[in-house]
């Protein structure tokens, strides 16, 4: 049997479950295969810190340019966050000829059209699956499950964190900041909260949703963005009072001269589906022009739910690699020129 080396630019949250699913479930994941995976290195900011996966055999590093330049490692998996370390590192990556696997939806939403450019000059596959709604497979769904369609509009609750502080602000007493401070020592949380509280989390996902269910150029900087930072327990308690409850909810429809991309906090009847979300869980619907409204329900944060599509990504390239990029899905499910710029 073959084998491909790995090699993960972090080992938090989504890095650890990585790495405990490609321990714990390695066997039946090779089966799948018919191939080996190795974790080769992975680089991490601080060396002296305890991990609650076991790393032996692992090369460990606190020098990231390590992993993109280790010239056994095939396919790189970002899982450090942000975008700008993370983004140069990715790019040295493409160069030297790696496959990408990330979760990191500011650098996808923010840099993906640059990225995926240069991955395709190079041959590469770039993945991202983890990077909307955590564990639900929804870029596939939308992108392969509903490419017969003209899709009419995607929406949802995209943030775990969000979704989670306003379920938890339903019960008596519950405090926004404690709420969120809980939210954070469960991993679902970016490093930095105000991404999930002030809803730039949702907009970076929401952007990468229509992108791909329209064939529009990535425009994180034109979705109308307000979080749930104002949100109070009497605003819930009021909204439910009258019938409703009150979601985040990411919507990208077609308008009359482009699209319309917003998140914000809105009223839902109770008795819709996604009304009935709660906690971690996240909900996707997506309308094609003849599937009709479709739903993909699942965990949207944390570490296994995550790091499962981040395996499931690391399988397909594995599957994949060996084909010319121009013979894959493209990355955002249109052929590269045939992307729209329209207006949003
Ligand atoms: P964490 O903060 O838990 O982990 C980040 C990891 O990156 C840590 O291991 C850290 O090292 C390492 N790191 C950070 N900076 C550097 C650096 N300069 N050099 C080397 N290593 C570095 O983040 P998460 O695992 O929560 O998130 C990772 C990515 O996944 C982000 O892009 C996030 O948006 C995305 N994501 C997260 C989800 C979640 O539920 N948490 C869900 C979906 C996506 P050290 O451990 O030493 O500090
Ligand atoms: N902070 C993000 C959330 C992680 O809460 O949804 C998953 O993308």
């Amino acid at each position: 049997m073959q084998t491909v080396k790995v090699g993960l630019l972090g080992l938090g949250t989504v890095g650890g479950g990585t790495v405990d699913i490609l321990t714990n479930t390695l066997p039946e994941i090779e089966r799948r295969l018919g191939q080996k995976i190795e974790i080769t290195i992975i680089a991490v900011r601080d060396l002296t810190r305890s991990r609650p996966v076991d790393t032996s055999g692992i090369i460990l590093t606190d020098k990231p340019e390590e992993v993109v330049n280790h010239p056994d490692v095939d396919i790189v998996v970002e899982l450090m966050g942000g975008t700008g370390l993370a983004k140069t590192l990715l790019e040295t990556a493409i160069k030297n000829g790696k496959h990408i696997v990330t979760a990191n939806k500011a650098l996808i939403a923010e840099h993906g059209n640059a990225l995926f450019s240069l991955a395709k000059e190079h041959n590469v596959i770039v993945n991202y699956e983890a990077a909307v709604a955590g564990g639900i497979p929804v870029i596939k769904a939308v992108r392969e499950g509903l490419a017969a369609n003209k899709i009419e509009w995607v929406a949802g609750i995209i943030n775990g964190t969000g979704n989670y502080i306003l379920t938890e602000m339903k019960k008596p007493g519950a405090d926004f900041a404690k709420v969120l401070k809980v939210a954070q020592e469960l991993g679902y949380a970016e490093a930095d909260p105000t991404f999930d509280v002030e809803g730039i989390d949702a907009a970076h996902k929401l952007t990468i949703l229509a992108s791909i269910a329209f064939g529009i150029e990535l425009q994180f900087n034109k979705v109308y963005t307000e979080g749930i930072s104002k949100v109070t327990a009497d605003d819930i308690r009021f909204a439910q009072q009258l019938g409703y409850e009150i979601k985040h909810l990411g919507v990208a429809s077609r308008a009359e001269n482009g699209y319309s991309l917003r998140v914000h906090p809105t009223l839902v009847p109770k008795d819709v589906l996604i009304a009935n979300v709660n906690g971690v869980m996240n909900a996707v619907m997506a309308k094609g022009n003849h599937v009709g409204p479709t739903m993909y329900y699942g965990p949207g944060a944390g570490a296994g739910p995550t790091a499962s599509s981040v395996v499931a990504d690391i399988i397909d390239i594995i599957r994949w690699k060996n084909q010319p990029v121009a013979d894959q899905v493209p990355a955002l499910g249109f052929a590269a020129d045939q992307l729209e710029s329209a207006p949003v």
